[in-house]
């Protein structure tokens, strides 16, 4: 039987179905013989329901065993929407491509955060308190300085982001609504300014302050790159298109990072503490580190006559394609359709990425290929977006926290959803045991 790929949107329908048919679970358990109904909700059982199932009564009852969460919901949500079949996202019910295309990173962070799409005045007021929370404690110079010329920026950014919570403590207070928000103006207005200072400092730069007449990316580009000028302008088409990659990047479900905000944040710590958790799920390779390790691996392919070679390592498990696969979709990750149109807008200012061709050869013959067609392997957000990073003269240390700065604003979206969800307690997965049984200590003398 060919397994069916399970939708992320449920059906809303609870109790009987319109053909009359009941919306529950009918589970026979062999060692017993006994039936059990169970109630069938959004399209899902509840785990704790299939408790009742003991073969006695010192049964602790039955759980799911499901590492890596397959197929496990562990909340409901209502901020991003997948189909990886279809290969669709939507943020609160907007299409990715018409956000790329009408919005601005600050107006879709806005919609992530509070459902709906700002007024100008909603708007303008957002863009101000974020604008006028740019600025760090000189301290947090103070400890970038301690770091190596050499240290990754992702290193720097997850434990700046984390000291921040030693400076602002009323971020203890989660359950104020007022509180959250501060520190949401917070998080979003300093994450550039953190990443920036990390990649000065990698330079022995000096820091450049935020400057409050440019956009949220201009601002960022300021950051980094501004010289002797008096006062930097951005390019117009790379401040665009790194706004476009920040909304690409705002937020995307249940992912490994999102879900360790709401596991740290499920713990009371403040919003700080935990988007420094999420900053660090993120630096993985398997994550937002894979558009890293994909320019690494087209640098090392390093023509396109060695494509081939590099494939037939692929397929021989050896390494893998980065940037390539996913989780969830088995469909070209919609994010990627878009980036590869923001990468050639961008090369035309730049000039084009001798990398292109490689990428673009192993997209070709990766979508031709029995194993990674029957795999349902397609490109992802991280394939082209480590090409468009370089062009535009990041380090490729920088391309993770590149990907953070957006994603914050999904991360406390996904935190506070998770803090006024009543369903929501301290997350604490169960495990089976099967290790070794209660045995005597042996004294050191003892042991052979
Ligand atoms: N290259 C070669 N084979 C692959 C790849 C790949 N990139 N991805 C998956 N496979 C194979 C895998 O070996 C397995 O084959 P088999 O069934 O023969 O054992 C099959 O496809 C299923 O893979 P999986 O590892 O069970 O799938 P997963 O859902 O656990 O992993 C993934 C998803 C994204 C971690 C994985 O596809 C991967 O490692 N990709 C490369 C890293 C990457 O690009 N990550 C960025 C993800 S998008 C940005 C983000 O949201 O973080």
């Amino acid at each position: 039987m060919t397994p069916v790929q399970p939708k992320t949107q449920a059906p809303q329908s609870q109790g009987t179905g319109s053909a009359g048919r009941r919306d529950s679970l009918s589970v026979t358990d062999n060692r017993t013989g006994k039936t059990y109904e169970l109630p069938i909700t959004n399209g899902a059982i509840h785990a704790t329901d299939l408790r009742q199932i003991k073969t006695g009564p010192d049964d602790f009852g039955m759980m799911s065993y499901d590492p890596a969460f397959n197929n496990t919901a562990a909340c409901i949500s209502r901020i991003s929407f997948i189909d990886g079949d279809k290969g669709i996202l939507r943020y609160r019910g907007y299409p990715i491509e018409a956000l790329a295309e009408k919005s601005t990173y600050l107006e879709t962070a806005y919609l992530i955060l509070h459902g709906e799409l700002p007024t100008e005045k909603q708007l303008n007021d957002w863009a101000y308190h974020i604008t006028h929370h740019t600025f760090i404690h000189e301290s947090i110079k103070k400890f970038l300085d301690g770091y190596h010329y050499d240290a990754h920026p992702m290193g720097m950014l997850i434990s700046t982001i984390a000291a921040l919570s030693t400076f602002y403590p009323d971020a203890k207070d989660i359950f104020n609504e007022e509180s959250r928000r501060k520190q949401t103006y917070r998080l979003i207005g300093k994450m550039p300014t953190l990443a920036a200072f990390a990649y000065r400092h990698s330079l022995g730069m000096p820091y450049v302050y935020p400057d409050n007449e440019l956009s949220y990316p201009g601002n960022f580009l300021n950051m980094l790159f501004k010289t002797t000028e008096l006062k930097y302008r951005p390019n117009p088409t790379l401040e665009r298109a790194l706004d476009i990659l920040f909304i690409l990047h705002a937020d995307h479900e249940q992912n490994c990072s999102a879900n360790a905000m709401r596991s740290v944040g499920s713990s009371h710590a403040d919003p700080f503490s935990a988007a420094a958790a999420a900053t660090a799920a993120l630096y993985g390779p398997l994550h937002g580190g894979a558009n890293e390790e994909v320019l690494r691996m087209l640098m090392q392919i390093g023509s396109v006559a060695n494509v081939p070679a590099y494939i037939k390592r692929v397929k021989s498990g050896e390494v893998r394609l980065m940037g390539f696969g996913h989780r969830i979709y088995k469909n070209y990750d919609p994010r990627a359709r878009i980036i590869k149109h923001v990468a050639y807008e961008v090369f035309d200012v730049m000039g084009k990425n001798p990398l292109l061709e490689i990428a673009l050869e192993c997209e070709r013959i990766a979508l031709e290929d029995d194993y990674f067609v029957s795999r349902k392997l397609y490109p992802n957000v991280d394939f082209y977006t480590g090409l468009i990073y370089q062009s535009m003269g990041f380090p490729m240390t920088m391309f993770p926290v590149l990907f953070a700065i957006p994603r914050t604003s999904g991360w406390i979206a996904q935190w506070q959803e998770m803090l006024l969800d009543p369903e929501q307690k301290i997350a604490r997965p169960r495990q089976i045991y099967l290790g070794a049984d209660e045995r005597p200590y042996i004294p050191l003398v003892n042991r052979g």
